[in-house]
């Protein structure tokens, strides 16, 4: 029989991994953020003084990531970094080496070794088309730019950060551009998944919607 997987893609900051996490633990489900992967691989080619431009060795430097996910923490080669690679500077650096063919290549297997039963929700930019091709759901959950530069603005000020709007809002332009067009897994909605707009919704409702269709193809 084949592993449960809930594919849910998405643009930056539209709130699909507070979404995908919640019903991973509704379903009991394994939960994989593949965009921590690129997060981690760009904080850990920084870590070696690797440039992120530099495909090879940064294909290298994912390929060897000593990493750990314990709930909400992730450590790398022993050390928490958790808080280092949410920084928008590490955001930055995850869209610049996510766009190597390389350095997907390098974590590709990794992220399928994830669908363990009884099931994964695994959210990202590719999750549906690349990584779980055959997922029986799969969501394209996205929001209005305006309401994920705000909430990435909160989450920010939320968490102690210095924040500043309108460079948020540039940022997460520059990001979304650089996701959809790339020639290799560009972020977009698949024909045969489903669209979830949250840009007016609470997170209860898109979690809600989410496991309604899970319910309804099971
Ligand atoms: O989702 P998150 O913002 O943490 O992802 C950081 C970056 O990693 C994204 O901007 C995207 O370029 C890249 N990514 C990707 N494929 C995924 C997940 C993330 O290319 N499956």
């Amino acid at each position: 029989m084949s592993i449960s997987v809930i594919a849910i893609d998405g643009p930056s900051a539209s709130g699909k991994g507070t979404v995908a996490q919640r019903v991973a633990s509704v379903l009991g489900f394994h939960y994989l953020d593949s965009g921590a992967l690129y997060r981690l691989t760009a904080l850990a080619a920084e870590k070696a003084g690797a440039d992120w431009a530099d495909e090879g060795a940064v294909a290298a430097v994912a390929e060897a990531l000593d990493v750990v996910f314990a709930g909400e923490a992730v450590t790398l080669g022993g050390e928490d970094v958790s808080l280092a690679i949410r920084s928008e500077h590490i955001g930055v650096g995850a869209s610049k080496v996510a766009a190597l063919p390389a350095v997907r290549t390098a974590l590709l297997q990794r992220q399928r070794d994830f669908a363990q039963a009884p099931g994964l929700v695994g959210d990202g930019r590719d999750m549906g088309e690349v990584i779980f091709p055959q997922a029986q759901l799969k969501v394209f959950l996205t929001a209005s730019a305006e309401a994920r530069a705000e909430r990435r603005y909160k989450q920010l000020l939320g968490r102690g950060e210095v924040a500043d709007l309108a460079a948020i809002t540039a940022d997460l332009a520059a990001r979304d551009e650089r996701d959809r067009q790339r020639p290799v897994a560009p972020l977009r909605q698949l024909p045969d998944a489903r669209l979830l707009d949250t840009t007016a919704m609470g997170i209860e409702e898109a979690v809600a919607t989410v496991l309604g269709w899970w319910q309804e193809q099971s």
